[in-house]
């Protein structure tokens, strides 16, 4: 599948791959939602032929709102992620002829001071056990590109944004890391020979080339990507929308952080774990390092969401023979609670008859089915929402109880 489509194509086509092949996730590359979401996503775009003014509280990597902007729609988008912001503000930005072919040249240049090797390497990322992330040789190849990245770029320039992204697809792809599931994980011993024998200019030069060809192809709609916490978004956006299309955090211990850490970590969104920590902490349904203990003691607001249905999943999980039983209740409950707040805050923003999709898995803690997607048309009908649906996509994985559903609203 091609990269570069021509904007008239994209208007016709529900197929084609974004900027950047966020769809297709080349080398595990930020694919925070999988492929057939994307789709879904584009599909409801697509379908929505007059204008609209959409909204996706959670950006992720940007895709429903670049859609909406190829599409000739307005797309408002918000994360608590400083660094996915940054990618979707770069994958929505408009670039000139003038600005490609200068990041053409910088991506010379640095290439040949690196060849040279006579700057100041970067100082290697913080990252814990970095040495299973990256051989000694790929380290230093990519201390000396960050380095030479910054020396022949401006700050906050278009040339700097593009060559840092082809930096971070260039890092993983010279990485150690392997993304064979939802979630990443090391290659065994015996597949690591990154390293050996591999042209990293080449490699670099290759993911330049692929983002050049995908940044000349601006989008014709308008993108807002701003940096926010959408459990409340009154605070976060301003104005109505009329659709409202996101793949939202899941209740399943998936930590956005912790998969983005390498480049959060090389391009400087993150300096240390406690930071991490403190970040996922913000995040709906984040779960790492000190976001953990602290579900320990937590408890639940008086104005959390109640709710016979989540009562009964909280107490079975609560009670199972296990240590973590007592936080893994905790955990669902204040995913829950946070996105009782998202709803609640997200109605002052909605126009009369406007459409939510929200396409969102279930999951399963120690065998207690806790159904996302019904406690989402729970809060919806509280709130007032009409047409509520929980549409069946597909199944997530070989586990017959896990699928993954659009769960469909009118407002008023
Ligand atoms: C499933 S991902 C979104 C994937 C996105 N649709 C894409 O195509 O990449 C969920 C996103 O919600 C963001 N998130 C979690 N809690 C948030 C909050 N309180 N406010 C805003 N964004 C949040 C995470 O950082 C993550 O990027």
């Amino acid at each position: 599948m091609s990269a570069v489509i021509k904007g008239k194509q994209l208007r016709q086509r529900s197929d084609y791959t974004y900027k950047f092949n966020a769809k297709t996730g080349r080398h595990g590359w930020l694919r925070l939602t999988p492929a057939y979401s994307l789709k879904i996503v584009e599909e409801l775009i697509v379908s929505h032929g007059q204008s609209r003014r959409i909204f996706d509280p959670f950006c992720g990597t940007g895709t429903t709102v670049l859609s909406a902007a190829y599409h000739g729609h307005e797309g408002v988008t918000a994360d608590i992620n400083p660094f996915l912001i940054w990618l979707a503000q770069a994958k929505t930005a408009h670039y000139s002829l003038r600005q490609i072919e200068a990041t053409r040249e910088a991506c010379a240049a640095a290439l040949e001071l690196v060849r040279l090797q006579n700057i100041e390497p970067a100082l290697a990322p913080p990252i814990h056990n970095i040495e299973r992330w990256w051989s000694p040789r790929s380290l230093d190849f990519l201390r000396l590109l960050r380095s030479a990245i910054l020396l022949v770029t401006d700050v906050h320039s278009a040339e700097r944004t593009l060559l840092l992204i082809a930096f971070c697809r260039s890092l993983i792809q010279l990485s150690n890391a392997a993304f064979n599931h939802q979630s990443m994980s090391f290659k065994d011993n015996s597949q690591l020979d990154i390293g050996f024998g591999v042209d990293m200019a080449a490699v670099f030069y290759e993911h330049v080339s692929f983002i050049l060809s995908g940044a000349s192809e601006n989008p014709i709609g308008e993108a807002l990507v701003v940096f926010g916490d959408s459990r409340n978004p009154t605070d976060v956006v301003d104005g109505l929308f009329n659709l409202v299309v996101t793949s939202p955090p899941y209740a399943n211990r998936m930590s956005y952080i912790r998969e983005l850490r390498p480049y959060m970590y090389w391009l400087g969104f993150l300096i240390n774990g406690r930071d991490a920590g403190e970040l996922d902490w913000t995040a709906i349904g984040g779960t790492w390092g000190v976001a953990t203990s602290r579900l320990t003691d937590w408890t639940r607001p008086t104005d959390c969401f109640k709710s016979v249905h989540l009562s009964k999943v909280l107490e079975q999980i609560a009670h199972v023979d296990n240590k973590n039983g007592l936080v893994l209740a905790n955990y669902v409950a204040k995913y829950f609670d946070d996105m009782w707040n998202h709803f609640q805050c997200l109605t002052p923003r909605l126009d009369q008859g406007a459409e939510l999709h929200y396409i969102v898995g279930n999951s399963t803690f120690y065998g207690s089915l806790v159904s996302t997607e019904l406690l989402y048309a729970e809060m919806l009908a509280i709130l007032g929402f009409k047409k509520i649906e929980c549409r069946a996509i597909r199944k997530r994985n070989s586990k017959k109880e896990l699928i993954e559903f659009d769960v469909v609203a009118q407002w008023q």
